[in-house]
């Protein structure tokens, strides 16, 4: 089946598969310039940690675009300008350090070619955009080869929110594994946590098993523990948010829980993310800002109330897994074992 591409830049426009109709609807949505990538970030048009960095620096290219044209010949004030405009693309979701990352990606190219004539330094913008783009799809199949030495034949792989093609610039994390492991003809079989509240799981996972043939069945999220205490479960992969020095991971809320689950009945729990995800300048999961995100996403269901009006909500969009938790860390490097301080030390001092 043809690849499924989530993020799209031509002719000036960068072209966003709509996440928040999937399944229903397969719709596009523009953004013309980076007041709509912000709003595409903090709507979830586009969402999962990979995907929200790779559109981020299309919405800095867009910023410097328009404010360019807006001061043609005074360059300070188009810095100035700049640099608000990064902040509003930066602020847009707290968790996913992808974000922070690929806009200190287009700071710097802006500060070290900020003297150049504008067309060049549009060009240079541009040019990173895209390798950040296509670099995380070749990020995603060299983890993917990672992944799949631990995943054995025949396994039934738990996985949770989504982690595919969506959720990066193509492929994906955990579930770039899951397709690996299936397109090498392993025979697996995969539980999709639906995820709620935005049910992640359910929408976009879903779609995307099917969409690849994978045999795999749907479960609400408390099915989980049932499904790995009867042994039904060989081994979990997740994604992240962010990972901190010590290898504690945020990722998608219910994540932590289903890593105690799977500690306690042994079951092995790897956490599928890039190096962009790993956040060095941390060093343990107590320093990442956890989203809240809206009370209506947890009483309403599609504009529908499941939940008396007034009632109170409490509705983080993340928790964090303890490094202990965690089997390993699968990046494009290889797989990251205990203890994780040294390993990511490592690997800050290979960057
Ligand atoms: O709120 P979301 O949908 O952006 O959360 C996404 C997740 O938690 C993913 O698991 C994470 O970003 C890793 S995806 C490659």
């Amino acid at each position: 089946m043809a690849d499924i591409i989530a993020i799209e830049f031509s002719n000036e426009v960068l072209r966003l598969i709509d996440q928040r109709v999937l399944p229903g609807k397969l719709e596009y949505f523009e953004c013309r310039n980076y007041r709509d990538v912000e709003f595409a970030i903090k709507d979830m048009v586009v969402r999962g940690a990979p995907a929200i960095g790779a559109t981020a620096g299309y919405g800095a290219y867009l910023a410097a675009k328009e404010l360019m044209q807006k001061h043609p010949s005074d360059r300070k004030t188009f810095l100035v300008e700049m640099d608000a405009a990064l902040n509003f693309l930066n602020n847009s979701r707290p968790t996913a350090v992808n974000l922070m990352w690929a806009i200190a990606k287009m700071r710097h190219a802006l500060e070290d070619h900020k003297d150049d004539a504008a067309d060049l330094l549009l060009e240079r913008l541009r040019a990173l955009a895209d390798t950040i783009l296509n670099e995380d799809i070749e990020t995603n199949h060299r983890m993917a080869e990672h992944g799949n030495t631990v995943i054995p034949k025949g396994a039934t792989i738990l996985t949770h929110c989504n982690t595919g093609a969506l959720a990066t610039a193509g492929y994906g994390t955990a579930l770039g594994v899951i397709r690996e492991a299936h397109n090498t003809g392993k025979n697996i079989f995969v539980y999709a946590d639906e995820t709620r509240p935005r049910n992640q799981g359910s929408r976009l996972t879903s779609w995307e098993l099917m969409q690849e043939g994978i045999p795999s069945k749907l479960i609400v999220d408390s099915t989980a523990a049932t499904l790995i205490r009867d042994g039904k479960i060989d081994v979990i992969l997740v994604g992240a948010d962010r990972v901190a020095g010590n290898g504690d991971a945020a990722n998608k809320i219910g994540t932590f829980m289903l890593s105690v689950v799977a500690k306690v009945y042994g079951v092995p729990f790897y956490v599928v993310a890039p190096t962009t995800t790993i956040d060095f300048d941390i060093k343990s999961g107590k320093e990442i800002v956890i989203e809240e995100r809206s009370a209506e996403e947890v009483t309403h269901i599609e504009g529908v109330a499941i939940a008396p009006e007034g009632m109170d909500v409490y509705n983080p969009a993340f928790d964090v897994t303890p490094h202990e938790n965690i089997t390993g860390i699968v990046t494009e490097k290889g797989i990251l074992k205990a203890p994780y301080t040294e390993a990511i030390r490592k690997l800050a001092e290979e960057r």
